[in-house]
């Protein structure tokens, strides 16, 4: 994308605090996103990736105003969010697509009812037929033979599930897509199918997605870059393959070194990187750089304070001290 492009979402500082009853007249401010910033361009497909509890759901539910951000600015297709009417006219743009197909579709709900709400909300129709005809196209979408339309979303799979939760969120006809881990709940068998189905929606219907995940492996085909956070902070940021080929930052690195390759010289190459101890608490967090407690490359000023987000080679970004002194060894990843 050329840099002068205006990137269809922009997030700058963004911070999101939870406040949390600590004592009695007590309240501590969980920081589950802590100062993010980042852009997707129009047609991108931008991976999230982290522990759980790392604040990737966070993100994507402050972006769409799910809440209010606790500070930060928020620019969708150039413009700032600010009031009740610019949430509302993102809401027709930008949706959601959950991570649990069990509990984010009431189950006594049939499907065409399910997909048709949205349509219903939003006066998407002119007639009964239209609804209809619309839902009818929603399923065929997602590779749902029209007789399901009737029945219940109790009695389907977990895949299939998730396919009727992604025709309702295509239902406003969305730009912009968070998928909050939409395959971590279902079969490894049929993850990949999932995941295929929303490239080609994106090639036929010019989504843009935030596409969240665990691990690595499940976004490294569907993302054109990867942002990978820890303890509310994004610790790194670059193209998919050279997250894959370049991880910089110990985080990426130790993640990166959990993923399975299948050549089994590139894996004697990388030894597996274990983590020491549990993350922090993040109503706790370390001083300095959050990665501090676990990195078998801290040093005293690790302690003292916040590595800046920046760029340490073309379009490729990292928070970390000692990279650019070379404390940090490369890391060949699974591409190599
Ligand atoms: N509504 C909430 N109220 C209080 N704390 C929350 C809320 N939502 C998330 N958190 C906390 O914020 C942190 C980040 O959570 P989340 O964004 O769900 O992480 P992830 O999606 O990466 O697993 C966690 O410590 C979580 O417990
Ligand atoms: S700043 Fe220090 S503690 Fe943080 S990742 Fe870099 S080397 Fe490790
Ligand atoms: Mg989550």
């Amino acid at each position: 994308m050329s840099s002068n492009q205006t990137p269809l979402v922009d997030i700058r500082g963004l911070k999101e605090y939870f406040p949390i009853q600590t004592g009695a007249f007590k309240t501590t401010p969980l920081k589950a996103v802590d100062d993010v910033s980042f852009t997707i361009n129009r047609g991108e497909t931008l991976g999230l990736v982290g522990e759980s509890g790392c604040g990737k759901t966070t993100v994507g539910r402050t972006i769409l105003h799910l809440y209010k951000p606790t500070a930060g600015e928020i620019r969708y297709d150039g413009k700032l969010i600010q009031t009740k009417a610019d949430i509302n006219e993102l809401r027709k743009k930008a949706t959601m697509v959950f991570q649990d197909p069990y509990s984010s579709l009431n189950p006594r709900m049939t499907v065409s009812d399910i997909i048709g709400e949205p349509l219903d909300i939003h006066k998407l129709y002119k007639s009964k037929e239209e609804r209809m005809e619309r839902i009818l196209q929603l399923m065929d979408y997602v590779g749902l033979n029209s007789e399901h339309a009737s029945r219940y979303a109790h009695e389907f799979s977990g895949g299939q599930r998730q396919r009727i939760g992604i025709a309702r969120a295509l239902a406003v006809n969305p730009e912009f897509i968070v998928c909050d881990e939409p395959v971590s709940a279902l079969d490894v068998s049929i993850q990949a199918q999932v995941i295929n189905m929303f490239d080609e929606l994106q090639d036929k219907l010019g989504l843009t997605y935030l596409f969240i995940a665990h691990d690595l492996l499940v976004v490294r085909h569907i993302s054109d870059r990867i942002a990978v956070m820890y303890l509310g902070k994004m610790v790194e940021l670059a193209d998919a393959a050279e997250i894959y080929d370049h991880p910089m930052h110990p985080y990426s690195q130790s993640l990166l070194s959990s993923v399975p390759v299948p050549d089994p010289i590139t894996a004697r190459a990388n030894k597996r990187i274990v983590l020491s101890g549990d993350i922090p608490s993040p109503l706790n967090a370390p001083s300095g750089c959050p990665f501090r407690t676990r990195c078998r490359f801290a040093k005293d000023i690790c302690a003292q304070s916040m590595p800046e987000f920046k760029e340490v080679r073309p379009g490729h970004f990292a928070a970390c001290h000692c990279i650019e002194t070379g404390d940090v060894p490369p890391y060949h990843g699974g591409n190599e």
